[in-house]
């Protein structure tokens, strides 16, 4: 299972790059506000930047929502790097721009997944990586996480390439969870993966073996 970083945030991701375990960075509108990045230029330039600190799929979301602009702004992003993959929303223009996308090798993740219904439209589009808001899905009463178990199923069943990406992860948990139903990719905020680190008996293992390790020097 390959583990994205999902933030703008630059020393987040070189904190999670350099734990050797990143294969990739997501963001989004809201993220890219989070951080203050404001205007075409500076949004270009950011993607850049993050493209030159890890080796690995980028996910740079257009913000059209018509059929052509979001070929043209998705254009441009592809533009930046090799690297980038092109993020597009779930909704009828995002489908067909996704599958033109495809069409002219450059590659996309469909966010704003909800349903089993739209994985199989973003599959069959030709999307890269389909990302199911499992936490979100949960904030609203629903179970991700059985949202992930059935597009993995189905995709399994039908062949589709399409790689199922866990996103809006608020835990530790849903990342063992992820992957225990065989998500391919997980996109989570930093503090989720550094919280698979910890468990109270590594630190009193570790004090006592420091402990001990003293009486020998
Ligand atoms: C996915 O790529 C999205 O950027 C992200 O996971 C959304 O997470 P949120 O629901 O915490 O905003």
């Amino acid at each position: 299972m390959k583990f994205f970083i999902d933030t703008a945030n630059l020393a987040q991701i070189k904190e999670a790059h350099d734990l050797g375990i990143l294969d990739g960075v997501t963001t989004n509108p809201s993220l890219m506000a989070k951080e203050g990045i404001k205007g075409n230029e500076a949004v270009m330039n950011h993607y850049k930047t993050i493209c030159e600190m890890v080796d690995g799929d980028i996910s740079a979301e257009v913000i059209s929502t018509k059929f052509e602009d979001i070929i043209e702004e998705g254009k441009k992003l592809a533009a930046i790097h090799k690297n980038i993959v092109v993020k597009v929303p779930m909704i009828k223009d995002g489908v067909k721009a996704i599958k033109w996308f495809t069409d002219n090798g450059i590659a996309t993740n469909c966010t704003l997944c909800f349903s089993a219904g739209q994985a199989i439209l973003a599959a069959k589009a030709g999307a890269r990586y389909i990302s199911p808001f499992i936490g979100r899905i949960d904030d609203s009463g629903w179970d991700g996480m059985q949202l992930i178990a059935q597009i993995v199923q189905i995709y399994d069943i039908q062949g589709y390439e399409t790689q199922v990406l866990a996103a809006s992860i608020r835990s530790p948990n849903h990342i063992i969870q992820a992957a225990e139903l065989g998500a391919h990719v997980i996109t989570s905020p930093l503090d989720s993966i550094l919280g698979l680190l910890k468990h109270p008996l590594t630190d009193i293992g570790l004090a006592k073996f420091l402990e001990d390790a003293k009486k020998s020097q």
